[in-house]
């Protein structure tokens, strides 16, 4: 191969040689030019007015929670809870999240009953993503070293000195419906 395209540039002549650069240096800039709108994409899809875009429902029901205002004034948005950090995550997360788009245009949860019927298998789906990555996201704000026992309630000490400190259970185990109401529970057999 190597040798086919040495051979190849010997053939060309002095200014199709200097065309030739000219189109490397073009695909060079291109591909500059590609990864920065690339990774401004990546960085306009994190934000809560584009998932609000298609989640109307949610980011109205988040206002009322901790992780939309509290004492310390830190707020988590979409993204801090369900895009990872980590590139390579974060890449096959929006990946993963772009067929969202086609379910859109199904339309699997653009009404209210649509939503609240799929609510269960939907939270269901992310509970499963944050059991397999020991709830990373929230780990990336809470972190286990530094929760200090002495300001934590007894039924918290209680369980994150236990099962949360031996591994056995993580976050989204114990603490569901944090950030938006529970989906109907009662039909979890169906749930897949
Ligand atoms: C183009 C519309 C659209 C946008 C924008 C969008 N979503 Fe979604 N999202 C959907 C649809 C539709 C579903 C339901 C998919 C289904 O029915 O299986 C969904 C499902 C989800 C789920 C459920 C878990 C899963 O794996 O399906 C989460 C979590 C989620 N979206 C988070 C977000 C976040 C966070 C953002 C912004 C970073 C966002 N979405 C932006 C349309 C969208
Ligand atoms: C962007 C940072 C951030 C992320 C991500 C985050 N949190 Fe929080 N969380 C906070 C802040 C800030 C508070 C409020 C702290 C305070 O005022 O004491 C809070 C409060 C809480 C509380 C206390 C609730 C109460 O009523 O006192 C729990 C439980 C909690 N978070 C669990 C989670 C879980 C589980 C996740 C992952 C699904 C998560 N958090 C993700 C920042 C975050
Ligand atoms: C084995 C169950 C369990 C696990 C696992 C667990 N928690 Fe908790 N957590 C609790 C209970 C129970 C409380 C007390 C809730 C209450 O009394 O309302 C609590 C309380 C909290 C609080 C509020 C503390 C306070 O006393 O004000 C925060 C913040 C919190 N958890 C974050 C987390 C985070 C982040 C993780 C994962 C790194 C986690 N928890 C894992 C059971 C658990
Ligand atoms: C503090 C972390 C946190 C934040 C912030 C957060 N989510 Fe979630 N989200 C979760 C967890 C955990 C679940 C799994 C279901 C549950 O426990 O409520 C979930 C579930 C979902 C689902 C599945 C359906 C459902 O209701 O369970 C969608 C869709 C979703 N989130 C979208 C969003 C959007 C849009 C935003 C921003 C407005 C957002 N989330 C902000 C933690 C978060």
């Amino acid at each position: 191969m190597i040798k086919l395209l040495k051979r190849f540039w010997q053939r060309l002549s002095r200014p199709s040689k200097a065309a030739a650069g000219l189109v490397l240096l073009m695909g060079f800039l291109g591909g500059l030019l590609f990864w920065g709108a690339f990774n401004t994409g990546m960085e306009a899809t994190n934000t809560e007015a584009f998932c609000s875009s298609c989640h109307e429902p949610i980011v109205k029901e988040i206002r009322e929670t901790i992780h939309y205002a509290n004492r310390s004034g830190v707020r988590a948005i979409c993204s801090d809870c369900h895009v990872p950090h980590d590139w390579t995550d974060k890449i096959v997360r929006k990946v993963q999240a772009s067929k969202e788009l086609v379910f859109h245009f199904l339309g699997t949860i653009d009404t209210e009953e649509k939503f609240k019927a799929r609510r269960g298998h939907l939270a269901h789906r992310e509970w499963q993503r944050m059991k397999e990555n020991n709830s990373q996201e929230c780990r990336n704000c809470h972190q286990f070293d530094y929760m200090d026992f002495s300001e934590q309630g007894p039924r918290a000490v209680r369980l994150h000195s236990t099962a949360l400190a031996s591994g056995d259970k993580t976050c989204v185990d114990c603490h569901k419906g944090i950030a938006h109401k529970l989906p109907d529970m009662s039909n979890i057999e169906g749930w897949h």
